[in-house]
C-alpha cells in the first residue's frame, strides 16, 4: 500500500474502510470535553456501548431470580460460558471444546503449568523469551522452585542479538535445539508486551516438539490482536486476558486453550475444583474428581457471570467484524501507516528522533507500535496525553501506541503524527 502523509489520504482510507462503523460500538474517554485519540488497546480496550446493558441485564436476573438464576431464566448462569466458547474459538483458531473462559491470566498460567510443566531430573528446563512480562517471569520462577529446581539452571531466556531489540526466529529455534532433551516446556509470549513483536508461534511450537518438550503461549497481547491457529499449529496450551484487545473491562476474565490431543490424558496433574467436575454430575457432590470433557475440565471455581457478560458484549462485536480476517487486514494497514508517519516525522525533524523498535515487517507484529524517542521521550509522551492522545509509557524509554482496528482510524494515526511533530518542534527547536 502506498501511504501519503496528508489528512486527505487518511480520510479517504477511513471512507473506504468496511469496518469504520464499528468505532460507534465503543465509548471513548474524554478530556477537556473532547474524546481522546485512544491508542492504548494494548493495555485496556475501550468499553463497548453494550457493556452497560448486559450488566444491567445480569443485575436484573440476580434481582429477580437470585439463586434460581443458576438454572432458570433465559440464559441460566450454569451454562452461560458455553455461549462465549463458540465466539472465543474463532478468535484463537480452536474448537469450542478447546477453550474456556475462567479466572485471570496469571492464575491460569499457573494452573496450566501444573498440568504441562512436568519436569524430570534430566528434562526440567523452561525456555522463554528474555524480557517477558514480569508476571510470567514470576510465575515461571515460582513453578520451577515448587518442583524443587533452581530457576538459574532451569530457566533458559532467549535474548535479542547485541544491538537488536527483537528476536530472530532462527535464534529461538537454534537455542531450543541446543537445550534439546533438557527442555520440559517452551513457554513464550505470542506478542511481546514491550516490543510488539509477534513471534513465529508455529516455528517455535515445531522446534519445541522436535526437542520432545511441550509448548505453551501467553497470548495477552496476541488474542484478539492477530489471527491465531492454536489448534492447527499443534500448540499444547495457551491462555490470555480479555481486557486488552478484547475489551472485557479492567481485570476481565481470562481464556484458556488446551489442545484436544490432551483431553484423554489421565496422567496430567490438575489443581482441581468442583467447577471442573463433569457438568452433568457436578451437583451430586460425590467424592473423587472426574473432569468435564475439554478445556472446561480445567475450571476450578464457580463461573464468573458478570465478567463473562462483559466479555460476551465485546465478542459480539468481533462476530460482527467477521472475527479476525478483515480486522487483521485493517490492522496491518494502520500500523504500516503509523510507521510511515513516524518516518515522515523524522524526515521533517532532520534526524531519527523516533525509532520504531517493533518489526517493520507486518507479519511480525500486531497492532502495537513501540517507539523510542532519542531525547525527552517521557516529556513528549506527557505532552501527547495533555493534547488528547493516549498511548502508554513503558519504562525505561518506550512509547507504545496501538491503533486498534475495531475502533481506531487512519485519521487518528495522521493526527497523532501531526501532534508529535508539533510537540517535537516546540521541545527541540
Ligand atoms: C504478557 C502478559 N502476561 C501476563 C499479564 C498479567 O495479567 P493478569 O494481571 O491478568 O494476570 C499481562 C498483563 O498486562 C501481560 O501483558
Amino acid at each position: 500500500m502506498n501511504f501519503d502523509y496528508t489528512l486527505a489520504f487518511a480520510k479517504a482510507q477511513d471512507q473506504a474502510d468496511p469496518l469504520a462503523d464499528l468505532r460507534n460500538d465503543f465509548l471513548f474517554p474524554k478530556q477537556h470535553g473532547k474524546p481522546f485519540i485512544y491508542l492504548c488497546g494494548n493495555s485496556l480496550g475501550l468499553q463497548p456501548k453494550a457493556a452497560r446493558e448486559v450488566m444491567e441485564q445480569q443485575m436484573t436476573n440476580w434481582e429477580n431470580l437470585a439463586v434460581e438464576g443458576w438454572f432458570e431464566g433465559e440464559e441460566p448462569w450454569m451454562f452461560y460460558h458455553k455461549k462465549l466458547k463458540s465466539l472465543m474459538a474463532p478468535i484463537v483458531g480452536a474448537s469450542p471444546l478447546e477453550v474456556c473462559p475462567m479466572n485471570t491470566l496469571t492464575v491460569n498460567l499457573h494452573l496450566l503449568m501444573v498440568s504441562f510443566y512436568k519436569p524430570q531430573p534430566g528434562r526440567f528446563k523452561i525456555v522463554m523469551e528474555a524480557g517477558a512480562f514480569p508476571s510470567d517471569q514470576y510465575a515461571i520462577e515460582s513453578q520451577v522452585r515448587f518442583h524443587g529446581f533452581d530457576p538459574k539452571e532451569a530457566i533458559v531466556e532467549i535474548s535479542p542479538r547485541a544491538g537488536e531489540y527483537t528476536l530472530r526466529t532462527e535464534d529461538i529455534v537454534a537455542q531450543i535445539e541446543a537445550a534439546g532433551s533438557e527442555i520440559a516446556l517452551v513457554l513464550f509470549g505470542g506478542v511481546n508486551y514491550f516490543t510488539g513483536q509477534w513471534f513465529d508461534m508455529e516455528a517455535i511450537t515445531k522446534a519445541g516438539h522436535a526437542a520432545g518438550a511441550l509448548v505453551g503461549f501467553d497470548l495477552a497481547h496476541a488474542a484478539g490482536n492477530v489471527p491465531l491457529k492454536l489448534h492447527d499449529w499443534g500448540i499444547d496450551f495457551a491462555c490470555w486476558c480479555s481486557y486488552k484487545y478484547q475489551n472485557s473491562g479492567p481485570g476481565g476474565i481470562s481464556g484458556i486453550f488446551v489442545h484436544e490431543q490432551h483431553f484423554a490424558d489421565k496422567s496430567l496433574n490438575r489443581f482441581a475444583g468442583w467447577w471442573g467436575y463433569q457438568e452433568a454430575e457436578r451437583f451430586k457432590m460425590e467424592k473423587g474428581f472426574i473432569p468435564e470433557a475439554g478445556a472446561d475440565g480445567w475450571q476450578v471455581s464457580c463461573t464468573q457471570v458478570m465478567p463473562m457478560a462483559l466479555y460476551h458484549a465485546s465478542l459480539k462485536i468481533f462476530e460482527k467484524a467477521g472475527f479476525m480476517e478483515a480486522l487483521r487486514t485493517k490492522s496491518e494497514a494502520l500500523t504500516g501507516y503509523l510507521i510511515f508517519v513516524v518516518n515522515e516525522l523524522n524526515k521533517a525533524l532532520g534526524e531519527e528522533q523516533f525509532k520504531v523498535i517493533t518489526p517493520t515487517e507486518s507479519a511480525d507484529r500486531g497492532a502495537q507500535v513501540s517507539i523510542i524517542a532519542k531525547d525527552k521521550g517521557k516529556e513528549i509522551f506527557q505532552q501527547l496525553v495533555a493534547h488528547n492522545v493516549l498511548g502508554d509509557w513503558r519504562e525505561p524509554n518506550v512509547i507504545r501506541m496501538s491503533p486498534v482496528p475495531l475502533y481506531n482510524s487512519f485519521e487518528d494515526v495522521f493526527k497523532t503524527g501531526a501532534l508529535m511533530l508539533k510537540i517535537s518542534k516546540e521541545i527541540f527547536v
